[in-house]
């Protein structure tokens, strides 16, 4: 024994340096290593009807994902569940990995620290849940023990919907303040074979065309650095297909997603070696290093997760029962039908041709007027794009009786009463841009470039909250009764700064997006019945985190139907036919110069909320005639637009037919729509189309709309359920441009 001690004492003696040797220094304080609490290991499900969300919070305290999917009885089980890598803090499927440790894929949170340090180690506190009948609160406690930054990843169950929000509360629990580099409100690991990844492209009057690709190892990211106008040319939703690489709407695992935030947006998708992805969404980092002051907290906006077992069908249905019920404004309720004066007017009106506008809208059965941009501005009138933008008097000279005067008019015809504003951007020619050069977004010393004639305000800014908020405001005290409001933003931050933020122009992208919602949050404190639609040259502006407060959107200046088609389709992977504003306007169309046939144009239209835009005088008395027929029927059937459950029966990007189908809830009623994008010769043309969403023991009565004579030779009988599901449907349409609607009810 003693030899053994000896021979130890030799062997340190050897490898200790002689310095050391002589007086044993105290390991400096920043090189002391915090000890990291030891946890007890254990499983936390976040729970809807069909899925599960599982996560298994480490001894050491690191929290790992190990399942999204089918619900599982006993989520114990996860407890064995083989990482397929250590347990190292950044090692495996971090539930919200951070720049630190062992972690080198991209980050969900990456922070710079007063002294420069950029490591963060979260590790878990502890979690607690709040059942609140329908939504379950799962909030799990993160910590780095080092510096104190806190993170409470927040999860929102939705029970009978099946879907999940998730976002982050990140605290600065330090005596020193923080700077966000990355700050992702959720991340996801995903443990599949391959990926279908289903995500939007576009542009102005192209928004939400659809692309298609298998994801492979390298880094795929969707998002906007356009600050407004955030969804012109993507959109912050996507599908996932699993396991496959052919998109289904009926078949296999489909993970669905979307940001609820209005500016610029970012998502990756990163897959490692061993297939497995990581999705982590959240406010692009792109030039926004956000201040965290001592004490201070971030929350992120919310990111909407869905799973379905049944293919991309049941995650868009999942979504938008979720939307309808919680994420828009008044999400479900009917609004009214319209006549819009954009197309059929343009700048150039006076009070009698919106009267005869309003008797025309009567006359045909629409239930409201709106007036749109041009009715503004005195010294600077608002006859063109060009000037006039932010003097929002009325235009005494076009409009000398006042709003309230064509409002009334309207109200005494049976009609609602809408008006357009656009009040967060401005004209270079305008009293308000000489007033308040200081309110306008601009870079010190450079050229305020220019799109669509005009500039943006600073919403950062509180008094150009206060504006901007005052022009609503105001423009709702033009009449008594102003039922709609048309809010339109037309153009993208450039050489983005502020005057206001000072040298903190890194906030500027989010605080923008914040006083954005500081304006609606405002509005609809004040006014919580007023329908408003979301208008950014179309559909720039189509987010969840806007239709918290907006109603509708426009959802695209390309009114042509055909074009409509893959918009709309696009469009209806994510958000609710309740919130797309659709409308009938004249040809040859004005934007592709087109022409359809009024059946096409009334039959795409009527798929969401239906409107005509243009000058109804101009119409055929045979034209009127459709139209009337046409606004019937839709208010005969559209609470199922509204409210009903969407089956897409046929892509326009596959076929040669783009069909789908709103179901009741109890399945007692449907209506199918059916569009033919090309000819066909009648020998092959006229597909076979099997319903979906229908109870397969009732018997339906079928019926087309808006003909004399049916392309189906069964329009008026009644057939079974499992025969229009199973056998199917067989209507004779096969010419380009032929479209057809259905209306089904169970006897
Ligand atoms: C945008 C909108 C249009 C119309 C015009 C008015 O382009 O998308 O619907 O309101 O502005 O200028």
């Amino acid at each position: 024994m003693k030899r053994i001690l000896l021979l130890a004492a030799a062997v340190l003696l050897a490898v200790v340096p002689s310095a050391a040797r002589k007086t044993k220094k105290a390991t400096p304080k920043e090189h002391q290593v915090v000890a990291i609490p030891q946890i007890e290991k254990q499983v936390i499900a976040i729970e809807t009807s069909n899925s599960q969300l599982v996560f298994l919070a480490q001894p050491n305290g690191v929290l790992h994902t190990c399942h999204y999917g089918s619900k599982i009885a006993d989520p114990k089980q996860f407890m064995d569940y083989n990482l397929r890598q250590g347990t190292d803090y950044g090692k495996g499927p971090m539930a919200y990995p951070t720049q630190g440790g062992a972690y080198a894929n991209e980050p969900a949170l990456s922070v710079r620290y007063a002294d420069g340090s950029r490591n963060t180690e979260l590790y878990y506190v502890s979690h607690q849940v709040k059942d609140k009948g329908n939504v379950v609160t799962t909030e799990i406690l993160m910590k780095d023990y080092v510096t104190s930054l806190e993170v409470k990843l927040v999860y929102d169950a939705y029970r009978k919907e099946d879907v999940i929000l998730s976002h982050a509360e990140i605290a600065n629990g330090g005596k020193t303040p923080v700077e966000l580099i990355d700050y992702a409100s959720s991340s996801l690991y995903l443990d599949a074979d391959k990926y279908l990844l289903t995500s939007t492209y576009g542009d102005w009057s192209a928004e939400m065309q659809i692309e298609r690709e298998v994801l492979g190892h390298n880094l795929k990211v969707i998002e906007t650095k356009r600050g407004t106008q955030a969804t012109q040319w993507n959109n912050p939703s996507f599908m996932l297909s699993l396991n496959t690489d052919s998109f289904s709407e009926t078949d296999g695992e489909v993970i669905a997603g979307s940001l609820c935030w209005s500016g610029n947006f970012r998502i990756s998708f990163e897959k490692n070696v061993a297939h497995r992805l990581n999705v982590i969404a959240g406010i692009n980092p792109f030039s926004s290093e956000y201040p965290l002051a001592p004490g201070a907290t971030f929350v992120t906006p919310d990111m909407i997760w869905t799973w379905s077992g049944q293919g991309a069908g049941q995650a868009t249905r999942n979504i938008h029962a979720w939307a309808r019920r919680y994420g828009v404004y008044g999400g479900g309720q009917i609004t009214p039908t319209l006549l819009n004066s954009w197309e059929g007017a343009y700048f150039t009106f006076t009070t009698e041709t919106l009267l005869r506008m309003i008797d025309d809208a009567a006359a045909m059965g629409l239930e409201m007027f709106v007036l749109d941009d041009g009715w503004f501005a005195m010294d600077y009138p608002r006859d063109s794009d060009k000037q006039g933008l932010g003097d929002w008097e009325v235009n005494t000279r076009k409009i000398p009786e006042g709003i309230d005067y064509v409002a009334s008019y309207a109200h005494s015809k049976g009609l609602k009463f809408g008006i357009w504003i656009e009040p967060e951007m401005v004209n270079p020619k305008s009293n308000l841009a000489q007033a308040h050069p200081d309110w306008v977004v601009r870079s010190p010393g450079r050229e305020i470039l220019q799109a669509r004639n005009q500039w943006v305000l600073d919403l950062t800014n509180p008094e150009v909250q206060d504006f901007v908020f005052g022009i609503f405001d105001n423009t709702m005290s033009l009449a008594p009764n102003i039922d709609y409001i048309k809010f339109d933003s037309n153009r993208p931050i450039m050489s983005m700064g502020s005057d206001y933020l000072g040298a903190e122009q890194n906030r500027f992208y989010v605080d923008y997006v914040q006083g954005l919602y500081n304006v609606m949050r405002r509005v609809r404190e004040k006014y919580p019945d007023t329908i408003v639609q979301c208008c950014s040259s179309g559909g720039s502006r189509v987010d969840y985190g806007s239709l918290k407060y907006f109603n509708e959107y426009w959802t695209s200046d390309d009114t042509d139907a055909m074009e409509r088609v893959k918009i709309q389709y696009g469009t209806s992977l994510f958000y609710p036919a309740c919130t797309m504003g659709s409308h009938v306007s004249d040809v040859p169309n004005h934007q592709t110069g087109n022409v359809t046939p009024l059946k096409f144009r009334f039959d795409i239209a009527a798929a969401g909320r239906l409107g005509m835009e243009l000058q109804p005088k101009n119409l055929s008395e045979s034209d009127r005639a459709l139209a009337d027929r046409c606004i019937r029927s839709y208010k005969g059937f559209r609470d199922l637009v509204f409210n009903g459950d969407l089956y897409r029966l046929s892509s326009p990007y596959e076929s040669d037919y783009y069909a789908f189908m709103y179901v009741s809830e109890d399945r007692s009623r449907a209506v199918v729509y059916l569009y033919s994008t090309n000819y066909l010769n009648r020998a092959i043309g006229s597909k076979t189309f099997r319903l979906q969403g229908l109870d397969p023991a009732k018997q339906y009565k079928i019926e087309e709309l808006n003909v004399d004579k049916s392309c189906f030779a069964g329009s008026g009988s009644v057939y079974s359920g499992d025969y229009l599901m199973g056998g199917g449907f067989t209507p004779q349409i096969f010419k380009t441009f032929a479209s057809a609607v259905f209306y089904l009810e169970a006897r």
